[in-house]
């Protein structure tokens, strides 16, 4: 009898001005990344509450990478320092439910740096396949609808996009 792979299914929040674009770059330039991240545009590290993260997680994903722009090359000033203070926060509160903080990750890169950028989601893939499923909820995969949530889930984001950071 054949083991089916776990598949980890990855939700990365990135920034609209840098790794959304590395993302682009590294998509034109054939550097495929793992297949199983779920990529919602957003204009700034800054703009990912955490509520956004818990959400995802919530809602299936069994990692959460947020990407943004280097550390003093934020469009908005400071708030990418916001979204590194938030990770932080976060996988503090993640540890103390007992969920593993690796499976939320925080990765700088500028609009060049697709090859980097496609490594650390393929790192960050390879990680969380490591650590089995999430299953929070327990059995998402098997939940109606769940597939439409996080759809739901990237268009509000979509339109959030649209409203100042
Ligand atoms: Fe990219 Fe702020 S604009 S992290």
């Amino acid at each position: 009898m054949s083991e089916t792979k776990f598949e980890p299914r990855i939700v990365g929040f990135f920034c609209n001005w840098c790794s959304y674009r590395a993302a682009d770059v590294a998509g034109s330039a054939r550097r495929k990344h793992a297949a199983n991240v779920h990529i919602i545009r957003v204009m700034c590290s800054g703009r990912v509450d955490p509520a956004f993260v818990m959400k995802a997680f919530a809602l299936g994903a069994d990692g959460v990478m947020l990407a943004g722009c280097h550390p003093g090359e934020c469009h908005y000033l400071e708030q990418n320092y916001k979204a590194m203070r938030r990770v932080t926060l976060l996988r503090h509160t993640l540890a103390s439910m007992g969920v593993e903080p690796v499976r939320l990750r925080l990765q700088w890169a500028s609009a060049a740096e697709g090859p980097q950028l496609a490594q650390a989601i393929d790192e960050m893939a390879e990680t969380v396949q490591k650590l089995g499923p999430l299953q929070w909820p327990k059995h998402w995969r098997e939940e109606p609808g769940a597939a439409d949530a996080l759809q739901e889930l990237a268009e509000e984001h979509r339109q959030a996009a649209e409203v100042a950071v």
